[in-house]
């Protein structure tokens, strides 16, 4: 009796290692990541009514990236789309999980999230009406100008207009880039500053009205995107990097930057 209840013992032993390894050699458990975004931000993020969505309607460079990240992450990845203006906030109160919305790497904005590698290079283009008599930066001086509501343009217009660099009539700070072009299409305001990839999304829905400045002086200086992540989420940071390095080693960013200009217009 006592050797079947230790034989018994030892059964039960080996069969609880062996559902422990076998275990231990499954994939990791399928997760969800919330993605914070801000679409109407093309080629990056944008609402692809056509049946083209990569994430539910959601399409773009970012998205696309996300999607790719998540098949190798065994994650499924949710979109929360939101203003741009509050995207840090929602990943520090946990709202979301990772940010991927065009943003550019900033030390000020690094003490709030961690950034990964980056992954495109952009920076600030003038958009003005093609008939505007417009040749450098400077010509910007005592115009009303449109941003978005807490870019790296809102922040650049701003620190020009507070240091005197370059002032301005008015900075008009919108929530969404769309609206801000149609504002300078009416002609109620003279420029928009935004991201060098999207003035290029817009210019191809308007090539007769609307004409893009590049300062060669670079006035507005490079910037480079990265996806942002709660400080304390080292280990998916780290996680997302290694995916990322190689996404972008393999040409997958150029790819997709290629795929959207050429096969998509602007919503
Ligand atoms: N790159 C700029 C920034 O980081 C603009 C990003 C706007 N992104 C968006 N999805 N609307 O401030």
């Amino acid at each position: 009796m006592k050797k079947l209840i230790l034989l018994t013992a030892l059964l039960v032993a080996v069969m609880a290692f062996a559902a422990c390894t076998a275990g231990g050699n499954q994939e990791p458990e399928r997760r969800t990541l919330v993605m914070g975004t801000s679409a109407g931000f093309f080629p990056f993020e944008f609402i692809a009514d056509d049946g083209r969505g990569v994430i539910g309607h959601y399409a773009g460079i970012d998205v696309s990236l996300a999607a790719r990240i998540g098949e190798y992450l065994n994650a499924d990845i949710v979109i929360q789309d939101q203003e741009f203006a509050g995207l840090i906030f929602a990943l520090q109160s946990r709202e979301i999980d990772f940010i991927a919305a065009g943003m550019t790497i900033r030390p000020d904005r690094a003490e709030m999230v961690n950034f990964s590698v980056p992954y495109f290079t952009a920076g600030q283009r003038v958009v003005v009406l093609q008939n505007a008599p417009f040749n450098s930066v400077a010509d910007l001086e005592g115009m009303i100008v449109g941003v978005q509501l807490g870019t790296t343009a809102d922040i650049a217009i701003t620190d020009s207009h507070t240091e005197g660099n370059v002032t301005f009539q008015e900075i008009l700070r919108y929530n969404q880039p769309v609206t801000a072009i149609m504002d300078l299409l009416s002609g109620s305001i003279d420029a928009v500053v935004i991201d060098a990839p999207v003035a290029r999304g817009f210019q191809a829905n308007y090539p007769d009205q609307l004409h893009i400045f590049y300062d060669p002086n670079n006035f507005f200086g490079p910037e480079q995107f990265g996806m942002a992540f709660h400080l304390e989420d080292t280990e998916l940071l780290a996680e997302f990097n290694e995916v990322l390095s190689r996404l972008i080693a393999e040409g997958y960013v150029d790819y997709l930057y290629n795929y959207y200009m050429t096969e998509f217009t602007p919503e």
